[in-house]
């Protein structure tokens, strides 16, 4: 796991401002709420007084007030009233972190991370989403009892298709892949994938409803960042599925995951519901699978695999995120879960590189292969 990244935390109607919402990302707590202007605030859940759960607390105004002793912390995470001393200023110390937010697709997102704005990976850019002649099912999201890169690498991997979606209508892309070796494309710096022709044919009736079975059709998937998964299928210039997966890694065997899908075809609002159907079956198969993988972690070494020739989007999105962590953005498990329930830490926030006195220590993190 990353940090400085976006990542979803929870749908925009899960987030109000009558009361805060606990979230666990990235093996961490987090509380989200809206201030009363109804913009979406994220902190670090633990109360740097005595480690209340802020998550647990009560908004006034535009404030967190947190569960045990009623400590009051303000949108940028600074403690704005201490009712022990309430005539007194709180000191520069009492404070939380606070990350910046972004609310787009029905999703809140947050930068987990310290990095100053110009320096930030974006989010993720959905040219089609609200473009004319495109149609966006509701986001929605699910869970999955798996590590997130587990389910960003099945997004990258063509191979499984024939064998997990037997009625999906891609009966033959082993040998489309023997044929037509994957060719992957990269647009650093965050991220790879590709597009390949295959050749639908067999699909189920629901399937046939989506387009497939009916020739010849492009494929593909890439990622943006660790956490992000596009996939594409072009039936023709004017038929095209595009769906978006913005994961959020609770901790390291569960990942919930924001569903994004839309359509330049079947443009009909009736279809949504049909759609979200077949889709979901589609995912069911995907999750079983996943779920069942072991590791539950990617294995560090690619040595601890035999990765092939169609392996190649997976063995690029894990070049990608051993970049990462060269920049010394990757969690450190081992040392996190040897504090658990000794000591607390946070993400830090981009205020730790201009202020100082902090109370709670940044999460560790790897400094780098
Ligand atoms: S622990 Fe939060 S106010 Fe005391
Ligand atoms: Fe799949």
């Amino acid at each position: 796991m990353y940090i400085n990244f976006w990542y979803p935390i929870a749908l925009s109607d899960e987030i109000s401002n009558d009361a805060p919402l606990k979230v666990k990302l990235l093996n961490m707590n987090v509380v989200a709420f809206r201030d009363g202007k109804g913009s979406p605030i994220v902190l670090s859940d633990t109360c740097i007084h005595r480690g209340g759960s802020l998550g647990l607390g009560k908004i006034k105004d535009d404030c967190i007030e947190c569960s045990y002793h009623g400590w009051q912390f303000d949108n940028s995470g600074n403690c704005t009233f201490i009712p022990t001393q309430a005539n007194t200023k709180p000191p520069n110390r009492a404070k939380v972190d606070s990350y910046p937010t972004q609310e787009k697709y029905g999703i809140v997102f947050a930068f987990m991370g310290d990095l100053p704005e110009a320096e930030r990976p974006p989010l993720y850019e959905i040219e089609e989403f609200g473009a004319e002649g495109w149609r966006t099912n509701r986001v929605f999201s699910f869970e999955l009892k798996a590590y997130y890169e587990r389910s960003v690498e099945n997004g990258m991997d063509m191979a499984h298709n024939e064998f997990v979606h037997p009625n999906q209508g891609a009966p033959a892309v082993g040998e489309t892949l023997r044929k037509h070796p994957i060719n992957v494309e990269h647009s650093p710096p965050w991220g790879c994938g590709f597009l390949q022709p295959f050749n639908a044919t067999g699909a189920s009736e629901d399937t046939k409803l989506m387009g497939a079975g009916e020739g010849s059709t492009v494929a593909g998937s890439a990622h943006h960042g660790p956490n992000t998964l596009i996939t594409r299928i072009i039936f023709s210039a004017e038929r095209q599925f595009l769906q978006v997966f913005f994961e959020a890694p609770v901790d390291y065997g569960l990942t919930r995951i924001f569903f994004i899908n839309m359509r330049d075809w079947m443009l009909d609002p009736e279809q949504d519901e049909k759609l979200i159907d077949i889709n979901m079956q589609i995912a069911g198969e995907d999750v079983s699978i996943v779920e069942s993988l072991n590791p539950v972690q990617t294995p560090d070494s690619t040595a601890r695999e035999l990765l092939t020739e169609a392996d190649k989007p997976i063995v690029c999105y894990r070049e990608y995120l051993d970049g990462w962590e060269s920049n010394g953005w990757k969690i450190d498990r081992e040392s996190l879960e040897s504090q658990l329930g000794k000591a607390a830490c946070a993400i830090p926030s981009p205020s730790r590189r201009t202020e100082k006195g902090w109370v709670l220590p940044a999460i560790p993190l790897h400094t780098g292969k």
